[in-house]
């Protein structure tokens, strides 16, 4: 199997910030079972993220609200055991940290316990520091997520980019740099003006990982099912296709059915 990198030291969030100190740029890209994620580890990437989008490419819900904790953690458990370079990181999903800081160490150290990932990823800036602090203490790396956090996305009522008024803006760096001084790790920053993400990713030392941030950040994220062109319907400006494999795949079903409609398959080789 290729791999991008020769590097096969596992990635850690310490190397993640020495990648951003020598300006290389980190790879991220979502998975959510076991044989995705052994194949993206085994390309190369930096950063797995087993993303609470999974409701929406794995579970087929319009939000991200519905994940549950006790299935993160089956797609947090299912990619760890594939994963032998890449940090993986996990979703905190929504409800299990923003209102009780208690309740969220609690759902923090059963993703850690459970998993056995490398770190969580949880969305929000000052209103969730409580829970930031309480898990930070004991000890689970946390990567922060700001701008067009999905969560939140009946708070904004759209998809559109966010942060395109001052006022906004300014709150979303105030955020960050509270991210930072808390102890986050890395910050993921979404769909939001890229002058804005080159601005946080110049003032802060911790990486900063863009998705439809543009090119001034410090690494960029996709969820795997949009690169690889399985999901047809979902075509923002800052995503690019990889691969058709909606194509490939409706293809060799297609053939796969001609086949068994037809008798061809088996044949006197393919049976025993
Ligand atoms: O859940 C997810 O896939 C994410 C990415 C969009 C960053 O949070």
């Amino acid at each position: 199997m290729s791999t991008y990198t020769e590097d096969n030291r596992k990635v850690t969030t310490r190397r993640l910030i020495e990648m951003k100190q020598r300006g290389e740029k980190i790879s991220m890209l979502t998975a959510y079972d076991y044989s995705m994620a052994s194949l993206i580890d085994e390309a190369g990437m930096d950063v797995i993220l087993v993303g609470d989008s999974a409701s929406n490419v794995m579970a087929g819900n319009v939000t991200t609200l519905p994940m549950t904790l006790d299935q993160m953690i089956y797609h947090g458990k299912s990619v760890v055991r594939a994963v032998k370079r890449a940090l993986v990181v996990v979703d905190m999903p929504f409800g299990t940290y923003q209102g009780n800081s208690k309740e969220a160490l609690a759902s923090a150290i059963r993703v850690m316990k459970e998993t056995h990932a490398d770190c969580i990823k949880l969305e929000g800036g000052a209103e969730v520091q409580e829970s930031i602090e309480r898990i930070l203490c004991a000890g689970i790396p946390i990567m922060g997520h700001l701008g067009l956090t999905p969560q939140s996305i009946n708070k904004f009522g759209t998809y559109a980019v966010r942060a395109k008024e001052e006022a906004e803006a300014e709150k979303l760096v105030e955020d960050a740099h509270l991210l930072e001084r808390l102890g986050c790790f890395s910050i993921v920053l979404e769909k939001i003006p890229a002058a804005l993400a080159t601005r946080v990713a110049q003032e802060l030392t911790i990486p900063i990982i863009g998705i439809g941030a543009g090119g001034g950040v410090d690494g960029q994220v996709l969820v795997m099912h949009d690169m690889l062109g399985i999901n047809q319907n979902f075509s923002p400006r800052f995503l690019r296709r990889y691969a058709d494999l909606h194509s490939i795949i409706t293809s060799a079903v297609q053939n796969y059915i001609r086949d068994v409609k037809s008798c061809d398959f088996p044949n006197e080789k393919e049976q025993y």
